[in-house]
Order: C-alpha cells, then sequence, then structure tokens
C-alpha cells in the first residue's frame, strides 16, 4: 500500500468529470486501498479518485467518530438516487487545505454504488454521512464544496485561498 499525493484546488484534475469505471481490476482495487490509507494517514473522513489525480468513479469514505471502530465505504460509480431535509454544516476539503465553510445539503440520501466485489450496495445514509456522500460525489462531478457557495462567498474564498497558499509557499 502507499500514501498518495493529494492534489488541491485549483489543480484541473479537480475540474473534470470523472469516468464510470467499467471493470473492478486488479489496478483499481489497489487505487482504493491506496486511498484509503491516504485518507486515514491525512486524516480525512473521505477521498475521491480525483484528489490522487485518477478521474474515476471512486470514492472511500469513514465517518465513524473518533475511537469508535471503523465504518469503512469503499464505492464505485456512487450514485445519489434520492435526496430528503436540508442541512447547512461547516465543511473542509483535504483538496482545499485550511478553509473551512457550511454548504447546503441534503439531511438524508439514498446511494447506490458497486463494492470491490462488483455487488450493488444501496444504503440509506443521514446527517455526517450524507454530507460526506454528497461532498465525494461532487467531486466525481467537478465540484467542490466551495461551487456551492454564493458567488460573494466564493470571491472572499478565493482571496483568503491565495493568501493561505501564499503562507504555505512561504513556510516550505
Ligand atoms: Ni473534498
Amino acid at each position: 500500500m502507499a500514501i498518495l499525493t493529494i492534489r488541491h484546488y485549483p489543480d484541473p484534475v479537480l475540474q473534470q468529470v470523472a469516468q464510470q469505471i467499467p471493470e473492478i481490476d486488479e489496478t483499481i482495487k489497489t487505487l482504493a486501498q491506496n486511498m484509503v490509507e491516504t485518507m486515514y494517514a491525512a486524516p480525512g473522513v473521505g477521498l475521491a479518485a480525483p484528489q490522487v489525480g485518477i478521474s474515476q468513479r471512486l470514492i472511500v469514505l469513514d465517518c465513524s467518530p473518533k475511537g469508535e471502530s471503523a465504518q469503512l465505504i469503499i464505492a464505485v460509480n456512487p450514485e445519489i438516487v434520492s435526496r430528503e431535509g436540508e442541512q447547512f454544516e461547516e465543511e473542509g476539503c483535504l483538496s482545499v487545505p485550511e478553509y473551512y465553510c457550511p454548504v447546503h445539503r441534503a439531511q438524508r440520501v439514498s446511494v447506490r454504488f458497486l463494492d470491490l466485489q462488483g455487488l450493488t450496495v444501496e444504503m440509506e445514509a443521514e446527517g455526517f454521512q450524507a454530507v460526506a456522500f454528497q461532498h465525494e460525489i461532487d467531486h466525481l462531478d467537478d465540484l467542490l464544496f466551495v461551487d456551492r457557495l454564493s458567488s460573494l462567498k466564493k470571491s472572499m474564498f478565493r482571496k483568503k485561498y491565495i493568501k493561505i497558499m501564499q503562507q504555505q509557499e512561504q513556510q516550505l
């Protein structure tokens, strides 16, 4: 297993629609394992393949609270089948370092995906896990959480993010 390099906004791979995965072969299984390791090492609660430079429809997430046993989900070609309710909770993203902002999301979602055995899984998620599914699936559709902000907030984000990036460069 290997820890992969996480791409940061405005890397173009984050702004591409990811490809459907036609077959779950060893390459995909290895990628999934490496993404899991990269997510836990970050640490983060979710990761989508475009964030490690691979424009394919694969996400991993684990929203279990700290200290509780892992609830790892590996989802191939995930889709949101239905959504219900609203929530407005603060989000962050491993591809947008040090920036956090509340985003409007559905409170509950039904999702469908393939597991690594190629079996179809349908499940319901709510609250924080529903946010994670929506956030990660957005990555497959070229959207970052900051793309869901109002245009005013998005321009504020851009200014602040340029400063964050400049500070990081000075630290290197
Ligand atoms: Ni993200």
